[in-house]
């Protein structure tokens, strides 16, 4: 599916960040697919994308080829990353790495957070890489009772 709209971040040529809209739920849809038993409705990806929380990583053809979903309470000091996903096609590139780099360039609170799964080497990986650090674990946190790790970066606002 190629869909391209306005572009918001860029560090290269082939780098484009964009806040998803409802043109991109299907192929959002597809791509949540690939987490299992843990992946969003399309109700709630809609919901995401109506509530500019969705962001969707676009290549230099305008294919979708990943997402992620922003959320952050009002007031608070923490942004939560939700959800970060490549399509399985163009996985182990290092386009996670770059789209995770980029991605992280936009977020305006001191703190970001996620929990990923202890299984989850590959994402464990990068955002080891972008400066993210274990600060808690959740036991059987996911459906395949697997634990979660909780990250925790502080951003620099400077
Ligand atoms: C996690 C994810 C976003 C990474 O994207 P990616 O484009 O494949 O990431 P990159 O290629 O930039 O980097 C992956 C790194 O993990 C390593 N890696 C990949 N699979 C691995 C495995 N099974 N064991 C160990 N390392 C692994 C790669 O070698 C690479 O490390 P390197 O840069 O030192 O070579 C992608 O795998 C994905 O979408 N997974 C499914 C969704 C998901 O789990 N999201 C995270 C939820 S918290």
């Amino acid at each position: 599916m190629r869909i391209v709209s306005q572009v918001e971040s860029t560090t290269s040529s082939n780098v484009m960040i964009i806040t998803a809209s409802l043109i991109h739920l299907n192929a959002v849809c597809e791509l949540e697919q690939q987490f299992g038993a843990e992946a969003f409705s399309k109700r709630s990806l809609r919901h995401f994308i109506l509530q500019n929380k969705l962001k969707v990583f676009v290549d230099n053809f305008g294919n979708v080829i990943g997402s992620a979903i922003l959320l952050r309470r009002k007031n608070s000091n923490t942004t939560r990353l939700y959800s970060f996903i490549i399509d399985n096609k163009y996985r182990d590139k290092g386009i996670g790495q770059v789209y995770l780099e980029v991605l992280l360039q936009d977020v305006q609170t001191k703190y970001i957070k996620l929990e990923v799964s202890e299984n989850n080497t590959a994402a464990i990986k990068i955002y080891t890489k972008q400066g993210f650090a274990i600060v808690d674990h959740k036991p059987n946190y996911y459906k395949d009772n697997s634990t979660a790790i909780v990250m925790k970066k502080t951003v620099d606002l400077s």
